[in-house]
C-alpha cells in the first residue's frame, strides 16, 4: 500500500523521527524502511510535516514484527545490551554511528549507544566512553533475577561477566559468610545474599558502594549485605578468619592482595582468584601465588580451573576457584 513518508539522508534518520515522533507524525502503523542511504519514515498527516522535509509516496509494509537493527542496517551488528544501554564493539567510526542510528530506530527499549572510548583504567577500572546516540550512561541492567542500577561513567561493570557470576553464585549456600574485596556495584554480593548469605562487599570507589548499597535496596537485601567504602586492606583486621567465601575480581593486581585474603579466611574458605595471564601457562601464576600466600598455615586444594574469556592476543582472564584448610 502507497503510503506518505518522509525521505532523509540515513544518517539524519534517528534525528528526524525524533522530531516527527515529538509532533505525533510518525505513522506507527507502518515500517520504517531503507533503501540507497535513504530512511523513509511513515508519517500520518504530510501536511503537518515541517516543509524542509521531502514527502514521497511508497509502498511499506504494514508494522507486524518488530523492526531490529538487522533489518535496517541489512547485516547483524554485534553489540552488548546493559538495561537500555547498547555498547558497540566496532572499529570503524562510520560503521559505529550507521549502528548507532539504526538501534536506536529500531523497536528496542534502548536511550543511549556507547562505545568504548579506552580500556578501563586506574584503581577504580573505570572506562571513558564515546556517546554515539542519545543520551545518560546511567540504567538499570537485568541479570539472573537481580537488579543493578549502574552508571558505567562513574563505576565498573561488565555484562559479560553475567555466566562466570552465576557459576560462583550457585555454589553459595545459605548462612555462609561472603566476602567480596573488589565489589563495585555489587554484581556478587547481591545475588549472594538473595542465596541466604551474609555478605561484606568493599571498594575504593565511593560512587560503586552508593549503588551497590541502592541495589541491595532494590533487591531486598539490605540487611544480609554490608557496603564499605574503603581499601579492603584497611578493612580486613576487622573482618579477620571471618570469610567462608572471597571473591577477588581485580585481574592484574590481584596477587597483591592474597596477603589479605588469607587475613580474611576462616578454618575452611573458598577463594575465586581472577587473573590476567598468557596462554602458555593459564593457572600456574595464580595457583602458585595462592600457595605463597597460604604458606604453611592451609591446605591448598584448587578445585575448578578456568578460563573466562578471551582478553588480549595470547591472553586471557582466567578463575582459579581455590579451597583453604587450615
Ligand atoms: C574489576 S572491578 C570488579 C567489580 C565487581 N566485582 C564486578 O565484577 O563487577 C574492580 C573493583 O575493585 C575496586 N578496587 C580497586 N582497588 C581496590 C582496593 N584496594 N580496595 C577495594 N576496592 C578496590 C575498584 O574500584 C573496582 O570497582
Amino acid at each position: 500500500m502507497s503510503v506518505p513518508c518522509v525521505r532523509v539522508p540515513r544518517e539524519d534518520g534517528e534525528a528526524t523521527r525524533e522530531r516527527l515522533a515529538d509532533d505525533d507524525l510518525v505513522d506507527e502503523a507502518y515500517e520504517i524502511t531503507v533503501e540507497e542511504g535513504s530512511l523513509f519514515i511513515p508519517v500520518t498527516d504530510p501536511d503537518a510535516v515541517p516543509t524542509e522535509y521531502a514527502i514521497v509516496h511508497r509502498g511499506v509494509p504494514s508494522r507486524e514484527t518488530q523492526t531490529m537493527p538487522a533489518d535496517l542496517l541489512g547485516f547483524d551488528p554485534s553489540y552488548e545490551r546493559l538495561g537500555e544501554i547498547v555498547i558497540l564493539d566496532e572499529d570503524d567510526p562510520e560503521r559505529a554511528q550507521a549502528i548507532a542510528e539504526a538501534v536506536m530506530t529500531a523497536d528496542l527499549p534502548v536511550k543511549t549507544v556507547l562505545s568504548r572510548a579506552s580500556k578501563v583504567k586506574g584503581e577504580q577500572r573505570v572506562r571513558e566512553w564515546d556517546v554515539l546516540a542519545g543520551d545518560g550512561t546511567e540504567t538499570v541492567h537485568r541479570e539472573h533475577g537481580c537488579e543493578f542500577a549502574v552508571d558505567l561513567a562513574d563505576v565498573y561493570f561488565s555484562p559479560r561477566l553475567a555466566t562466570e557470576r552465576h557459576r560462583v553464585v550457585e555454589q553459595v549456600s545459605e548462612g555462609e559468610h561472603a566476602f567480596d574485596m573488589f565489589a563495585g556495584v555489587g554484581p556478587f554480593v547481591i545475588p549472594f545474599a538473595k542465596r541466604g548469605a551474609t555478605a561484606v562487599g568493599v571498594d575504593v570507589n565511593p560512587d560503586a558502594i552508593e549503588y551497590l548499597r541502592e541495589n541491595a535496596r532494590r533487591n531486598g537485601v539490605e540487611d544480609p549485605v554490608t557496603a564499605i567504602e574503603s581499601d579492603v586492606r584497611e578493612v580486613a583486621p576487622e573482618y579477620a578468619g571471618w570469610a567462608d567465601r572471597i571473591v577477588m575480581n581485580l585481574p592484574h593486581s590481584a596477587d597483591e592482595f592474597l596477603d589479605t585474603a588469607v587475613e580474611l579466611a576462616g578454618d575452611d574458605t573458598v577463594i575465586h582468584y581472577y587473573d590476567i595471564t598468557h596462554e602458555d601457562d593459564l593457572y600456574g601464576p595464580g595457583e602458585q601465588a595462592v600457595r605463597e600466600a597460604a604458606g604453611e598455615e592451609y591446605a591448598v586444594d584448587v578445585k575448578t580451573r578456568r578460563t573466562v574469556r578471551s582478553y588480549a592476543p595470547h591472553e586471557y582472564n582466567v578463575v582459579l576457584d581455590v579451597r583453604l584448610r587450615r
